[in-house]
């Protein structure tokens, strides 16, 4: 039988600073071999992955699944044998290559021929039903036609062994290092007891970057002062040959599939089975397709995503439409290179022309500089675009992109708009080249790009755009969560004075709100009840809210979780920040400045003053102190050492509570021997399961 070790493997195996194996071994039960183990959660860690990367719909917290996963890497390390190519350990695992292999296609990548009115497809249904009169009575599938990059996927016996560019249509790069790097691409296709997968299975689909991840990915970049992407394809692609594919990974890249071009043995008569058959070995396929019996129907329905081509999260630049019955489309042959039996159903590409009246610049949190363009408004797809983002100084320069010239606009998804660049033609002697600021638009002070990177920084603390921007973090959703208090307050309260740093959200009152516009009635009440619950939050979200350069959640959590109090983090020296998992010396060097720093000292001292200063982590109204502060625990089975007594004792002396049963609320179960009922309701609840010696790892106060 298996227990599930959740947390006991992951976050609290880095709180506690050691390396030392957690596994529950609950007297009684046998432990399973290594071998049996690796590939139990080899198989648990794929239906996860899969829940979440393809079917966006997890069953387990992120937390539990790094468990797993941490496991199945530990297990691997001491047991090398036990490695497979197909485990999801193995992601990152290929060596840099020096160049790339050429594969030729099973079959070759063809064209679509393109329709760009409803009547062009009539045209093409018409001609084709002239040839064949049985596709009157076929029917369709309708599908986005995805612009991405397309790949090929090689599976035997169920593994991925091979993946590849499209290249020309008949010999493509083999990239299947960097192919294995994607999330949601299946290792090795699940057995689900229904079909069993055929020896040999080749499919195709497209690798794209969500929206969602681009547009996070940017902000990230931005925030650090690097280069941003200027779109997902091409993000993709480059993502995709790089030759090493430790790159690829830090990149998010998804796949969506709608073809299989070899299924030994398998009979896919339709193309609807076909996506159906991807789904159910775990492929990740559109939501978007549907099958249509009646030609003006599926029209309709390529019409209806012209308008709402942004609510998907990837882009699209059409939709296509195929003869559902695959032998037969097969049969109809080809023009040229396209074939008969489909036709893409093009949007109008989102790219205009339009006037660049001016530059601006925005002044960002860490005070990184950047450029967007300010446009003559111009109509794009059924969206007016006044701005439009210029990715950074340097892009300006390399494009040449003057004040005044007609510059070509791209809308891609439900991306900023960007500009590809100027319209050389339309030149008139009139445009003026742009330099970069040597003072901050916003406060007049000095401007200063450090080596190596490519952003201009505003260097000045007291910058009031910086601080808005610093205030909107620190009130923000994943910092200190401020209710109510968004862009708009930040910016007046900054404004008016009332702010000089984020300590001082904490001395607002009712009266200085009321100068405020727009504060009449509750509005003040309201947020002042916000930011007094914001007083209170963990030590891991003050962490992140302050701003460091580099420390995002993830770090900030581990911060907290290793050094336990600000005091702690604060003095840490550059060693002591290095010895934490997750810092390198750039980091840990970044940290410490960000400590050394006079005005931080200052916002410190403030935040410890106003009472904002959280010493271990410690859930909202729990009792403060001790390592087991707000957690509930159930002690079941006869504890090896312990009695009853002592172990509520050494909970309880830690700050911890005892309870009776199980409910969702419990955070650890305790389990001894001949654990009864208890054990299976905490397993069907998730609560994480320990035995008496972890409980007295976690709850070591050393
Ligand atoms: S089916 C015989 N379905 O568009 C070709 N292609 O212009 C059948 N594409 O090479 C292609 N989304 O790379 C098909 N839902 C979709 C697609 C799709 C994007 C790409 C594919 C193809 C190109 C044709």
């Amino acid at each position: 039988m298996f227990v599930k070790t959740a947390s006991v493997y992951g976050r609290s195996r880095q709180q506690f600073g050691h390396a030392a194996d957690y596994s529950v071994i609950i007297p009684g039960m046998s432990t399973p071999a290594p071998a049996e183990r690796a590939a139990r959660l080899r198989q648990e860690i794929q239906q996860h992955s899969h829940r979440y990367h393809v079917l966006s719909a997890p069953v387990i917290s992120d937390a539990e699944y790094d468990a797993l996963y941490k496991e199945l890497q530990a297990l691997e390390a001491q047991y090398p044998e036990l490695v497979t190519p197909d485990s999801l350990t193995q992601r990152v695992g290929g060596a840099a290559s020096e160049k790339f292999e050429k594969v030729r296609h099973p079959a070759p990548i063809l064209s679509l021929s393109n329709a760009f009115s409803t009547d062009e497809v009539r045209a093409w249904f018409e001609r084709v039903a002239r040839l064949d009169d049985r596709v009157r009575g076929a029917g369709f599938v309708v599908e986005p036609k995805i612009d991405g990059l397309t790949v090929v996927l090689h599976y035997e016996n169920g593994a991925f062994v091979r993946g590849a560019t499209r290249g020309d249509g008949e010999v493509g790069e083999e990239v299947t290092p960097n192919l294995r790097t994607v999330r949601s691409l299946p290792l090795r296709i699940p057995v689900t007891g229904k079909r069993k997968p055929p020896k040999r299975w080749v499919v195709r689909g497209e690798a794209v970057i969500f929206t969602k991840d681009f547009e996070a990915m940017n902000a990230r970049l931005a925030e650090a002062g690097e280069r941003t992407f200027v779109n997902p394809r091409n993000t993709a692609s480059g993502a995709l040959r790089q030759l090493d594919p430790k790159l690829t990974a830090a990149r998010p890249i998804s796949l969506l599939c709608y073809a299989v071009v070899d299924a030994e043995g398998l009979a896919l008569d339709t193309q609807w089975a076909t996506l159906e058959t991807l789904r159910e070995f775990g492929f990740p396929v559109t939501s978007a397709a549907r099958r249509f019996a009646d030609l003006e129907a599926a029209i309709a329905y390529c019409e209806s995503w012209n308008d709402k081509r942004d609510s998907l999260d990837y882009e699209i630049d059409g939709m296509v439409i195929k003869i559902d019955d695959l032998r037969l489309a097969a049969d109809l042959g080809f023009v040229g290179k396209d074939p008969r039996g489909a036709i893409a159903f093009k949007f109008p590409a989102r790219e205009v022309t339009t006037a660049l009246n001016d530059i601006g610049v925005n002044v960002g949190r860490t005070g990184v500089l950047t450029p967007f363009a300010i446009l003559e408004p111009v109509e794009v797809g059924g969206v007016t675009v006044r701005q439009a983002t210029l990715h950074n100084f340097d892009y300006i320069a390399e494009k040449d992109i003057r004040i005044g010239d007609r510059v070509l606009l791209k809308r891609a998804g439900d991306v900023i708009p960007y500009v590809i660049g100027p319209v050389l033609e339309a030149r008139t002697g009139d445009e003026r080249p742009y330099k970069p600021p040597q003072k901050c638009p916003t406060c007049g002070e000095a401007v200063e790009q450090p080596e190596g990177e490519v952003a201009y920084y505003c260097i000045n603390a007291a910058c009031p755009d910086q601080l808005i921007r610093n205030i909107e973090h620190f009130v923000g959703r994943g910092t200190m969560d401020v209710e109510g208090f968004g862009s708009k307050i930040a910016e007046q309260v900054v404004k008016a004075g009332l702010v000089k740093d984020a300590a001082d959200i904490f001395s607002l009152t009712d009266k200085k709100l009321l100068t405020l516009e727009g504060f009449a009635g509750k509005k003040a009440e309201n947020l002042l009840a916000s930011i007094e619950a914001a007083r209170s939050r963990p030590l891991a979200r003050l962490v992140a809210a302050l701003g460091i350069h580099g420390v995002g959640e993830v770090l900030a959590a581990d911060l907290a979780a290793q050094l336990g109090s600000m005091d702690a983090l604060q003095h840490a020296s550059d060693e002591d920040l290095v010895a934490i998992e997750g810092v390198g010396p750039n980091t840990a060097a970044t940290i410490a400045d960000w400590f050394a720093r006079p005005g931080n000292k200052r916002l410190l001292n403030k935040l410890k003053k106003a009472g904002v200063w959280p010493t271990v982590e410690v859930r909202p109204g729990a009792a403060a102190g001790g390592p087991f502060a707000g957690q509930t625990f159930v002690i079941t089975g006869t504890l090896p050492d312990f009695s009853r007594e002592q172990a509520r004792a050494f909970i309880e002396e830690r700050g911890g509570k005892v309870t009776d049963s199980v409910s969702k609320k419990t955070d650890y179960l305790v389990v001894g021997e001949a654990a009864g009922s208890k054990l299976t309701k905490a397993q069907a609840l998730g609560v994480k399961i320990i035995d008496e010696a972890a409980l007295r790892e976690l709850g070591n106060i050393d």
